[in-house]
């Protein structure tokens, strides 16, 4: 992990979502991530699903297709706009709304959230705040997929990238880690990113 006095500067959210198209975004992919895919056909999970960070919500639209009821937060409210439109043109329904998960004003709980490309951009003090909401925000038993960079990955900028250990360590207490792989995060560069995918499930502790 980079050290907190090494801190990233990640271009203003909202002016990224204003000023340029969704469809070159690094991130953007609009089938459901390949290893959330698989993950929940090995658990066969339904109910109410969260995607926090949604940014063009391909994810929250891909995850409503499979039957969820989905709720997809952003900090830019330009995003969960041009989203929400998106998706009610595919004749979704999907709560979209404007969340910073680190303040989050979500009431309802979940029975799995998808973190796809967010908590890799929070600041590294921050990330024992992310865990507790994320925690706060699921049903006991509740599921957190967590896709995120892998220290692997050696190009130029991006977001912070993690060892499985720095996984391990930030979410135990909270969550146990049922599983975490290498993998690519899909979406517009190439060759794809290298990542982790995490699968981690609630204590009763959390
Ligand atoms: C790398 S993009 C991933 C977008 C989306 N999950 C996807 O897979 O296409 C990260 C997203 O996290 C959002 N974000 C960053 N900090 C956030 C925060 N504190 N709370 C909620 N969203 C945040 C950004 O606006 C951006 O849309």
């Amino acid at each position: 992990m980079r050290k907190t006095k090494d801190p990233i500067d990640f271009p203003d959210w909202e002016s990224l979502y204003r000023n340029e198209r969704t469809e070159t975004m690094p991130w953007y992919y609009p089938p459901l991530d390949p290893d959330l895919e698989s993950a929940l056909q090995e658990l066969g999970k339904k109910g109410a699903a969260l995607d926090i960070g949604t940014g063009p919500g391909t994810q929250a639209s891909a995850l409503a297709l499979l039957g969820f009821r989905v709720t997809a937060t952003d900090l830019s409210a330009t995003a969960v706009g041009n989203a929400a439109k998106e998706a009610k043109k595919r004749g979704l329904e999907i709560a979209f709304i404007e969340d910073d998960i680190l303040h989050t004003r979500l009431t309802e709980r979940f029975d799995l959230i998808f973190d796809r490309g967010c908590f890799h951009t929070l600041p590294p003090k921050r990330r024992k705040d992310y865990v507790s909401a994320v925690s706060g925000l699921l049903r006991e038993g509740g599921f957190l997929f967590l896709k995120a960079f892998s220290h692997l990955e050696r190009m130029k900028g991006g977001p912070y990238r993690f060892k499985k250990e720095d996984i391990r360590r930030l979410f135990e207490g909270k969550f146990d880690l049922l599983s975490i792989e290498d993998t690519v995060f899909h979406g517009t560069l190439t060759p794809f990113p290298k990542a982790l995918f995490c699968v981690l499930k609630k204590t009763g502790r959390g």
